[in-house]
């Protein structure tokens, strides 16, 4: 086994765009943004990959595999398209020629001085938390990809910091009683998670604001906590509750709360601070053993009492809020996310591997969150509607 991708010619093709994997930079990053697997996908269309010196090795992705898959060494910053999981490094934004694509998770709702820095670099960025929930873009939905990965680890995590077996045990010592758990918030992560609490014998109970999720908590066979609260806002989500929705919400979670043995918390609002669904006092009312594990710790916290990326012990009940599940398993996080990113190339360039950056299209032009004026208008001599403009 080599220790890094031999340098060589980049380009397969005359016309192909060439695509520039970065090294993460952030810690705890161990995700990449393209695998052996989806660069020989690429390969088909001419593409060729350039890969950062170490890109790939936290994912237990070693150098020869990335070699056999056609990818070279070298500097991904000189390639037409830079693709990353994390929002780049500003010594890397800095090297990029104007013109150039940059796809990834780049938090254009927090992230402001990253997007203005993409902006002043003069390129071209997607993030991939912005693709439009559409039926025709599922396959790039990064969001869902990663959020599944977190749903799973979240349900471990809980298993593991549970001083009890999670599964009903007969022995001949005695008979154990499967371990209650109750997820709050059964977007992709919830579900995941309520699916993987059920997978492990435990009795799983799903709650969320949206009542249209009631049917699918139980088709992964949990139980569906009903309080009658009912928030759906735009496209979908799940909008902040009023005041007086929320005093409700708190007093009967409160109260639901004392009965399991782990709660694992997923609610988010998009671009707002996560709702509070964990009250210290409800932490406090629960019985001593007992677990939560927080999702929403980067965006505030689902509960009261959380401290992001910590694991912490109040009155004996355990509360962990990891900061980024999805890296903590970047050997499939890495495939998932490589394979939304290809969707997501192979949207924006033709079979001969140009770039075709339609401003028309809806993808296109919503995830695009810098250097939208370098975006093409269909050449079909009419000006974009005034929606169009806006987008
Ligand atoms: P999310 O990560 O934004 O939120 C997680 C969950 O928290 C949501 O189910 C939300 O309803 C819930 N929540 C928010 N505030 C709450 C509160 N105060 N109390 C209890 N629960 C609360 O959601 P995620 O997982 O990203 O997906 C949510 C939306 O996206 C849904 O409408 C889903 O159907 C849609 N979606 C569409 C896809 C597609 O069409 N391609 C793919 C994936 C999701």
């Amino acid at each position: 086994m080599t220790d890094s991708v031999p340098e060589t010619a980049q380009s397969a093709a005359p016309n192909a765009v060439t695509v520039g994997v970065l090294a993460e930079q952030a810690d705890g990053e161990r995700r990449v943004a393209l695998t052996p697997a989806m660069i020989s996908r690429l390969a088909r269309r001419n593409v060729a990959v350039v890969l950062a010196p170490g890109a790939g090795a936290s994912a237990g992705i070693s150098a020869d595999e990335f070699t056999a898959a056609g990818a070279t060494s070298g500097d991904p910053t000189t390639t037409d398209v830079v693709v990353c999981v994390g929002p780049p490094a500003a010594s890397d934004v800095e090297r990029l020629r104007p013109g150039t694509v940059v796809a990834g998770f780049l938090a254009p709702l927090s992230d402001h001085d990253g997007i203005e820095r993409l902006n002043q670099a003069g390129v071209i960025a997607f993030a991939m938390e912005s693709i439009p929930r559409i039926t025709r873009a599922q396959a790039m939905d990064a969001l869902s990809s990663q959020a599944n990965v977190a749903g799973y680890r979240a349900a471990l995590l809980a298993a593991q910091h549970l001083p009890r077996f999670f599964p009903m045990l007969t022995t001949a010592a005695g008979t154990v009683k499967p371990a209650k758990v109750l997820v709050l918030g059964a977007g992709v992560a919830g579900l995941q998670a309520l699916a993987t609490v059920k997978r492990l014998g435990a009795q799983a109970t799903g709650y969320d604001v949206r009542p249209e999720v009631a049917d699918q908590v139980r088709s992964v066979g949990a139980q569906w906590l009903d309080l009658g609260i009912e928030a759906v806002g735009d496209g979908g989500y799940a909008r902040t509750l009023t005041d007086e929705e929320r005093a409700e919400q708190t007093r009967l979670l409160s109260k639901a709360i004392t009965g399991f043995d782990a709660v694992i918390t997923t609610a988010l609002v998009p671009g707002r601070p996560a709702p509070v669904l964990v009250t210290a006092d409800a932490v406090r009312e629960m019985p001593a053993g007992s677990v939560v594990v927080d999702l929403a710790g980067e965006t505030g916290g689902n509960c009261e009492l959380t401290k992001p990326g910590e694991v912490i012990t109040v009155d004996g009940v355990t509360i962990c809020s990891p900061s980024n599940l999805a890296a903590e398993m970047p050997g499939d996080a890495s495939e998932l996310y490589a394979r939304n990113i290809v969707e997501l190339l192979e949207l924006i360039t033709d079979a001969d591997g140009q770039l075709t950056l339609d401003a028309a299209d809806e993808i296109i032009a919503t995830a695009c969150v810098a250097g939208r004026d370098q975006l093409t208008w269909p050449t079909d001599d009419r000006a974009p509607t005034e929606q169009e403009a806006r987008r």
